[in-house]
């Protein structure tokens, strides 16, 4: 049996293009003591893979050039050397974009149940990374109390829908930000925000006089996972002691040159507010709570979330740049191979 990958060839420099990657095919990987032979399924598409495509301090080490690109997966158990894993498993683990990883038993990796969820997307979807960032950096970072206007960036993306949806569910007025007239519509019409803002082709005093005609009373929580002018015009809307959960920079991810910081920062002082980054990592003891909580509103059906499910591994480029294009409908996944053999 064989092994397709996807390798970091040579880091990107912008939007990565073809000749940074390498797919190769090699005889499968054995697992060692206490580790696991993961068939992948699903690979998650995450914009924080750009980021370890750089050689650059952050949270996580580069991928080193020549390893395989490093992604969260769903996947089923080929092979165990550990008690606690039995073939035909179901695991979510921190692998990377090939059809069999080596993982460690424990650590990022854990057993998932099929039977607790529509799809198996769900564990990269709105059970994994992007519904737990979006339940804790909302809630424990922006502490959104009811009455308030809750503002999000990137607001028809997996995260950002989630983050407007939760902040209904809290009693808030829900703005969301988005690229285009049909991803605006889609956040009133599915995701049931009050209203949208289209930011593309503005300049900042443009896009800060449409967030004030949103958002009449003032942005008591800006939650930003775009960066750059759209942060400076939403920090130009801050009310008093504002909240602004720094979740992602997506508009500086492919940036080749030294980003400017966004202007509007002293409203910060003058608003006494307070901007917070956050990992969705700093709430791994949290998880069961933010889960359980999850689980319950999709049940109510409170909430609506989308995938985008693209196929085959030689499609990885191809799909990993919709982010940058906006080119998706929600979560973003790659499904390498069939759920079953
Ligand atoms: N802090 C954490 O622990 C954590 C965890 C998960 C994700 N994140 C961050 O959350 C953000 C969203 O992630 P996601 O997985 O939910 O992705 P996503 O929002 O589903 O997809 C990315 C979206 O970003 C928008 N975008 C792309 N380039 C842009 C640009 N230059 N300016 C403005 N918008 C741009 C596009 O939407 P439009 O079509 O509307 O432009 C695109 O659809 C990312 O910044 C990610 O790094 C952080």
């Amino acid at each position: 049996m064989e092994n397709t990958r996807v390798l970091l060839k040579q880091r990107p420099a912008g939007i990565p293009k073809a000749d940074d990657f390498a797919w190769v095919t090699e005889p499968l990987p054995e697992p060692g003591r206490e580790q696991i032979l993961i068939r992948n399924i699903y690979c998650s598409l995450d914009p924080a893979q750009r980021g370890w495509m750089d050689d650059a301090e952050s949270y996580f080490p580069p991928i080193e050039l020549g390893e395989s690109i490093r992604a969260t997966t769903v996947g089923q158990v080929a092979a165990s050397n550990h008690p606690d894993y039995q073939p035909g498993d179901y695991v979510v683990a921190l692998t990377g974009v090939e059809h069999y990883a080596v993982a460690d038993a424990v650590g990022f990796t854990s057993k998932v149940d099929p039977s607790f969820v529509r799809s198996l997307t769900n564990y990269l979807s709105i059970l994994g990374a992007v519904g737990l960032t979006a339940y804790f950096g909302l809630l424990e970072v922006g502490k959104p109390k009811a009455g308030e206007t809750v503002l999000v960036s990137g607001a028809a993306g997996a995260v950002g829908s989630l983050v407007g949806q939760i902040a209904k569910l809290q009693g808030c007025r829900a703005v969301g930000i988005a690229g285009g007239p049909e991803k605006c519509k889609r956040l009133t019409d599915v995701y049931g925000f009050d209203t949208a803002v289209d930011y593309r082709g503005k300049d900042v005093p443009t896009l800060a006089a449409d967030i004030k005609a949103a958002c009449p009373d003032g942005v008591d929580v800006y939650f930003d996972t775009v960066g750059g002018d759209v942060l400076a015009a939403a920090l130009a809307n801050i009310n008093d002691n504002a909240r602004l959960p720094l979740c992602g920079m997506i508009s500086q991810y492919n940036a080749t040159e030294p980003v400017p910081g966004p202007t509007n920062v002293w409203q910060l002082i003058a608003k006494t507010a307070r901007m917070e980054g956050f990992l969705i990592r700093d709430f791994l003891d949290k998880f069961p709570e933010g889960i359980g909580q999850m689980a319950q509103w999709i049940a109510e059906d409170k909430l609506v979330f989308q995938e985008h499910v693209d196929e085959g591994i030689e499609n990885f480029l191809t799909s990993f740049n919709r982010l940058f294009s906006g080119d998706h409908n929600g979560k973003l996944i790659l499904q390498i191979a069939p759920e079953s053999v």
